[in-house]
């Protein structure tokens, strides 16, 4: 039997009924169209379906729908600024820090989960926070030199 979800999504506010079984990426992706979130492995194991769930990076293909009720929840779409793209965006396309960009969406958010906490992390740090993240095609570094260009853009901009 369905039952009644309240999220909050990049700052706008959804009702909506969902089957208990329904997963946090199933309703963003499906029913509410956030297809920046990507389902990939679909097991927990590949980070690709990351957001950020009341200020932690999660992964939303191993969160019930439910168990996201009444909270808030930041998707790649929420990144950028109207035309202008967050500073996390911008590093990862001047870094070069993706190719076919399947598992960016979820390496930026988890990015983001790490610098609103931590504004001048360590390559050591950010290798931590991004571990789990699988990426096929472009090479750690440089997701990881990304990330450390971001958080001075982030510094330089408070
Ligand atoms: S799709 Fe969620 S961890 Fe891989
Ligand atoms: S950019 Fe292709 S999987 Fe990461």
């Amino acid at each position: 039997m369905k039952k009644e979800l309240n999220l909050v999504v990049n700052g706008e506010s959804y009702n909506l009924w969902v089957e208990p079984g329904t997963l946090l990426v199933q309703v963003l992706r499906d029913e509410l169209g956030f297809k920046g979130t990507k389902r990939s492995c679909d097991s927990g194991s590949c980070c690709a379906c990351t957001v950020i769930l009341d200020g932690k990076a999660v992964k939303s293909c191993s969160i019930l729908a439910l168990q996201a009720n009444g909270k808030k929840v930041l998707t790649v779409e929420g990144l950028a600024d109207g035309a202008n793209l967050h500073p996390i965006q911008q590093a990862f396309i001047d870094n070069w820090a993706f190719q076919c960009g399947f598992c960016t969406s979820g390496q930026m958010m988890a990015a983001k989960a790490l610098l609103d906490e931590n504004d001048n992390p360590t390559r050591e740090e950010i290798q931590r926070a991004m571990d789990g993240h699988l990426c096929r095609c472009t090479g750690y570094n440089m997701i990881n030199e990304a990330i450390q260009d971001a958080a001075k853009r982030l510094r330089e901009r408070k």
